[in-house]
């Protein structure tokens, strides 16, 4: 069996030990973001916690001129394919036992590991071919101007693993990102909002008598 990530039983929902290296495509981006493609067009966009996503590379080609943040992106091509092809692996066997899973979208843990395979496959051959697109870092730190950005957009990473990202982080990093965003407002995922709302615990990540957010 490979070494990606492992499922913690007595969560609700699909839980992971750490964060996962998986990437969502440019019109999964759009659905969670309520995005109007043409609107953007001509617009800089800062897409944190990118990934492996698709996202980036199917933006730019669309005109929208989009920047992706992570970590991952100090790995050559080959050290990021080792990584995420077991992530994968583990989140296609564990998915269609989550019984809080909605499946309108995906229709299949099969469909599903078609769209990451797909997002990910393009995003290597961008990845490879435009690397100015794709700069390296951690949150809660971002290396841009101030307001470098017209929108900025976190998917699945804040407010996703509130186990092991402190308030702390999770402030710092909200704040970080409204000063590289002309008019300071973070996008977040619907599904990052819901899952905060459902499952967070008193002690994680949105802690009582904290109105910034
Ligand atoms: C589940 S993936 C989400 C990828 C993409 N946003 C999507 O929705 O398809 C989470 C990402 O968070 C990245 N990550 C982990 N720690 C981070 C940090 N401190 N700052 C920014 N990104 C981080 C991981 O490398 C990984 O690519």
């Amino acid at each position: 069996m490979s070494n990606g990530a492992k499922l913690i039983p007595q969560k609700r929902g699909l839980q992971l030990d750490r964060v996962v290296l998986l990437g969502r495509t440019f019109d999964e981006y759009c659905r969670y973001f309520l995005l109007e493609p043409e609107e953007l067009a001509g617009k800089t966009v800062l897409d944190v916690a990118g990934g492996v996503s698709s996202f980036c590379a199917e933006a730019n080609t669309r005109g929208i001129r989009v920047t992706s943040f992570d970590p991952i992106y100090s790995l050559t091509p080959e050290e990021i394919v080792e990584r995420c092809e077991p992530d994968l692996d583990s989140v296609y066997h564990a998915i269609g036992q989550v019984p809080t899973y909605r499946w309108d979208y995906y229709k299949s843990p099969e469909h599903m590991r078609k769209l990451r395979k797909r997002a990910s496959t393009i995003f290597l051959s961008d990845y490879k071919a435009h690397p100015q697109h794709y700069i390296s870092g951690e949150l809660p730190r971002l290396p841009f101007e101030n307001s470098s950005f017209d929108l900025t957009l976190v998917s699945y990473f804040l407010f996703a693993y509130q186990d092991y990202l402190s308030y702390e982080f999770h402030h710092a990093s909200i704040l970080e990102i409204m000063r590289v965003t002309r008019g300071g407002s973070p996008h977040l995922s619907d599904r990052d909002f819901r899952s905060t709302t459902q499952q967070i615990s008193p002690s994680a990540a949105i802690g009582p008598g904290s109105p910034e957010f």
